[in-house]
């Protein structure tokens, strides 16, 4: 990283100036570091959705949203969707190069060998009633987790902070799946160590004591994919929220809890979950100039749910590749989901449609995720819990960053004040 120029910025009301470094990264615009400016002219700046804003420095994940690029770790996401594989995608995040073949062979034991939750966790699951939400399920266990695990979760120590990662990549797919077996009253399934990572996670979702689950390497191979998609992606709401609570020295588990309950939001990864059910009110494709005129109707507050993007401001390169599987896998497993239709449809309306084109909003990660894990038999709801294992390494590779940048510290933003000036406090009869 680099500071070469200097950005002279004057108040000319006080007549006090500030003179801000201008830093540039490997890639990327720019920025102004701002860190004096309140010393010097008595200012915050503003910048409510951080449009504008660099909130940390970082070496994981590099957006280009003019251009749709998107890279983990220098790598370009179209070259990992095809040749690698979710794991490898984690030990990439996590440690800033692709394994070796013996690196990787550590890495897979090692996950394969933290699976299982400790049996007290599974009666968590009985305090919840039976149609909970998946992911409310989700957060609670996993914020619980760091009651099993107090004795090695010394933030300051890098093993700690490592194993911590291997635990929560090997532990998210069989607390997802026990949400989804509680929810469905089936009873759970121990991880299989001798199946690889989506496979297990696939028998444990769906194997049933009656009879042996017959595995799909097609389902496996587009879930693997859909993971790698969805496992890192810069500053978004729950990697920035994951990075605030570690910033307080918050243990790993609770920092990734708290990832998990802002991705639930239908503005975040919850996109896909309402993606689904919009697709379904809609219903067919006649249907579908209607949805569009409503998803611009500033007095209906219907928006177009898997559509438009803060920072990708063209196609979201993993919509892309998402398209083109939804058809394969489809195909391969000779399904005919109408809501595809429905789905091509509103995609080729809204990107004709002067609404969408001047406001650039185009099909994100969320618009055609929810059609494959359909066709994969995962319910609606359990869309975003996928989000999460997924990006579950990506939090966690933030989260060790964070703790591994010298001189890190505590988030704490400031704000305009819109309330009472000061004032004397009033008896009550005098009111
Ligand atoms: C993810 O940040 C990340 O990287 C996130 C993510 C990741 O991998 O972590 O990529 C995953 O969260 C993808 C986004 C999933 N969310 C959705 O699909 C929900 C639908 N989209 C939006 O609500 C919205 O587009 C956001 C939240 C994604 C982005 O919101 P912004 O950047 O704050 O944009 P905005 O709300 O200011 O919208 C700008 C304009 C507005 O119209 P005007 O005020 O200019 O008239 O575009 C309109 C909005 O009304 N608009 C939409 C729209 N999205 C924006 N209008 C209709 N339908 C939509 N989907």
């Amino acid at each position: 990283m680099s500071e070469s120029k200097i950005v002279k910025l004057v108040d000319e009301s006080t007549n006090r100036s500030s003179e801000l470094p201008l830093l540039s990264g490997t890639l990327g615009p720019a920025c102004i570091d701002i860190g004096t400016l309140y010393k010097d002219t008595g200012h915050f700046t503003y910048d409510p959705g951080y449009g504008s804003t660099a909130s940390t420095k970082s070496a994981i994940t590099y957006i280009d949203g003019d251009k749709g690029v998107l890279l983990y770790r220098g790598y370009p996401i179209e070259q990992l969707a095809e040749k690698s594989n979710f794991l490898e995608t984690s030990y990439l995040l996590l440690n800033g190069e692709l394994p070796t073949k013996d690196q990787f062979s550590k890495f897979e034991h090692d996950i394969t060998h933290h699976t299982m939750m400790h049996e007290s966790l599974k009666d968590f699951f009985k305090g919840f009633h039976h149609d909970a939400h998946p992911m409310a399920m989700l957060a609670a266990s996993v914020a619980s987790l760091s009651a099993f695990y107090h004795d090695d979760i010394d933030v300051d120590n890098a093993d700690d902070r490592k194993l911590a990662a291997i635990r929560l990549i090997a532990k998210m797919p069989t607390i997802a799946a026990a949400c989804y077996r509680y929810s469905i009253g089936w009873p759970f399934r121990y991880p299989r160590n001798n199946l690889e990572y989506v496979d297990r996670f696939l028998h444990m979702m769906f194997e049933v004591p009656s009879e042996p689950l017959e595995l799909s390497p097609v389902a496996a191979k587009a879930l693997d994919l859909l993971f790698i998609l969805h496992a890192d992606h810069e500053q978004n709401a729950s990697t920035s929220t994951v990075r605030l609570v570690g910033s307080t020295g918050a243990n790993p588990y609770a920092s990734i809890a708290a990832g998990i309950t802002a991705l639930w939001g239908p503005a975040h990864g919850g996109a896909n979950e309402a993606v689904l059910e919009m697709l379904q009110e809609i219903g067919t494709a006649d249907k579908v100039e209607t949805a569009v005129k409503r998803a611009k109707d500033k007095n209906d507050n219907f928006r177009l749910m898997g559509f438009g993007h803060r920072v990708y401001k063209n196609f979201d390169p993993r919509a892309k590749i998402i398209r083109e599987m939804t058809h394969k896998v489809l195909g391969e497993l000779g399904i005919n989901d109408p809501l595809l239709e429905v789905a091509m449809k509103l995609e080729e309306a809204a990107l004709k449609d002067d609404y969408f084109v001047e406001r650039k909003l185009y099909p994100n990660v969320d618009f055609y995720s929810g059609i494959i894990y359909k066709a994969l038999g995962i319910p609606t709801e359990m869309f975003t819990v996928m989000f999460a294992i997924a990006r579950t390494a990506g939090w966690i590779a933030h989260w060790i960053e964070q703790h591994e940048t010298p001189g890190a510290r505590i988030g704490r933003p400031r704000q305009i004040y819109t309330g009472a000036d000061v004032r004397d406090y009033v008896a009550a009869d005098k009111r």
